[in-house]
């Protein structure tokens, strides 16, 4: 009998899907899952008549399968995945390759890449977005790991993704062992801005121009062919139109408390870690944690009282001000989201490739958009690029729409809209474009109280100066560290 092309472990409906997927492609697919009658469920069903291989043991699954041979665990993120990593080892030939699709946090990835790797074997992490239908259908993906096991499962992988006008592959080699975790990570810290900026730009059409949802619905439809033209912006624009049985609007059903499943915080937590000002991801958990205080936020509304008061301006002109406040904010989100993958390609020692990674995410996940495209360009021209700000494209859109972002964050703040994300990836690129900030006076602070010295504009850089403030403390610096 024909050996498998790959085995699959985990047959929920992602692992199934990616299944059907393969095996549509051409690929023998042999499956297995930790509870077993799943398997014979799934070969007797959705299977039935395909070239898909059900195995009622891991030592069946191994066997099934061609050399190199490469084995897809699709079970749940944490122990379970280290669980089969254990049961999987001395089952395998030196060369053979495991790869993990779940939604692991990269640390992980690092570490079961180092070992699997000691054992002989190879280690591949990757990062597979777009949902069920994406599975299905293309999704997009992030590879890492052990570079040595990419030409065996490029084939596979390029074949099952989703795949842009052009035909490229939305998959391809991202970077060492975590290196696919990571930036699946920020994929999702991503997709929490976009999402969170979206929310906002509906708020302030709700909140400050009264608008309804049909009429949201419209200027949704006519963003979607504008530069915002996304997977996400469509979502929304038929969201709006959605109607309940009772011929309203769903949307305003619904109760407004968000959940999240932990990947925006983790991308939170790796830009703090890595010291990069990653805002407006950072704003968009808090909003979701903020949504969550649904009681808390009730009693405020009622104690303040606040109302919004009338909107005085041009409706039409707003409207498209918060198009560009929209864009220009989510232009930001990008700038530093692509900034951390920078920073963590520096510390963890990977060698991203940025252009591609834009590519990977232009179709088949959730965050796919035209303006990737876009992304792409600019690190195409300048693959060192270290802000997308500084690119010239990105330049010339951001003059551009800088006069409505600022009227937009003008009326969130006078009205008493909330804009958390728009407003404060403004304050962003103002500190960001701007020379001389106030932290002299925060390092003079800092040598006032700790005595932590600063460095001086006339003197060159490292050489550090301690002033006695008081008169009376000492002129002892204490040595000068940064945390
Ligand atoms: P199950 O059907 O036996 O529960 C998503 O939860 C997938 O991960 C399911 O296929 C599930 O198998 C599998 N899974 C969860 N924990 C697991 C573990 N510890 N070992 C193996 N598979 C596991």
């Amino acid at each position: 009998m024909k050996k498998a092309d790959i085995g699959l472990i985990g047959l929920a409906v992602m692992g199934e899907n990616l299944v059907m997927n393969m095996e549509s492609r051409g690929f023998t697919v042999a499956v297995f899952n930790r509870t077993v009658e799943k398997v014979d469920q799934f070969v007797n069903g959705r299977a039935a008549g395909r070239n898909i291989i059900g195995c009622h043991s891991l030592e069946e699954l191994v066997e099934a399968l061609e050399k190199p041979r490469k084995v897809f665990m699709m079970v749940k993120a944490g122990q379970a995945v280290d669980g089969m990593i254990e049961k999987l080892l001395p089952l395998l030939d030196d060369g053979d390759i495991i790869i993990d699709g779940g939604n692991s946090h990269f640390p992980d990835t690092i570490r079961r890449t180092q070992y699997v790797e000691s054992k002989g074997k190879l280690y591949i992490g990757t990062g597979v977005s777009g949902g069920e239908e994406g599975a299905l259908k293309g999704p997009s993906m992030m590879p890492g790991g052990s570079v040595a096991a990419w030409p065996y499962v490029k084939p596979i992988f390029q074949a099952i993704c989703a795949k842009v006008e052009d035909g490229s592959p939305c998959c391809d080699w991202v970077g060492e062992n975590g290196a696919g975790h990571f930036v699946k990570m920020v994929h999702n810290g991503i997709e929490y801005g976009d999402m969170q900026l979206i929310c906002e730009a509906y708020q302030l059409m709700r909140d400050l121009l009264n608008m309804s949802d049909d009429e949201m619905h419209e200027v949704f439809a006519a963003w979607n062919k504008t530069e915002l033209d996304s997977y996400l912006i469509e979502i929304t624009r038929d969201i709006l139109a959605y109607r309940d049985t009772d011929g309203e609007p769903i949307v305003e059903k619904i109760l407004d408390t968000a959940g999240q499943k932990g990947t925006g915080k983790w991308t939170g937590i790796a830009a703090l870690d890595e010291g990069v000002p990653l805002t407006l991801i950072g704003e968009a958990v808090f909003a979701r944690c903020l949504s969550a205080m649904k009681d808390e936020r009730v009693t405020a509304a009622r104690e303040y009282h606040r109302e919004i008061p009338a909107f005085t301006g041009d409706k039409a002109e707003m409207i498209d001000a918060i198009r560009q406040a929209l864009y220009a904010s989510k232009i930001i989100s990008y700038a530093q989201g692509y900034t951390l993958m920078r920073a963590a390609a520096e510390h963890y020692g990977w060698n991203l490739n940025y252009g591609g990674i834009a590519l990977i995410w232009r179709g088949g996940c959730i965050i796919r958009s035209v303006f990737l495209g876009k992304i792409k360009e600019a690190y195409d021209n300048n693959p060192e690029l270290s802000n997308l700000l500084l690119d010239s494209y990105f330049k010339e859109t951001m003059e551009k729409l800088l006069p409505a972002w600022r009227k937009v964050a003008a009326a969130a703040v006078q009205y008493g809209v909330s804009a958390p994300a728009m407003t404060s990836a403004l304050g962003y690129f103002d500190g960001y474009t701007t020379e001389r900030l106030p932290a002299n006076l925060l390092q003079a602070q800092r040598d006032y109280f700790g005595a932590h010295t600063y460095e001086r504009l006339d003197a060159p850089r490292g050489e550090f100066f301690h002033t006695n403030w008081t008169g009376h403390g000492g002129t002892t610096a204490a040595t000068t560290y940064n945390a």
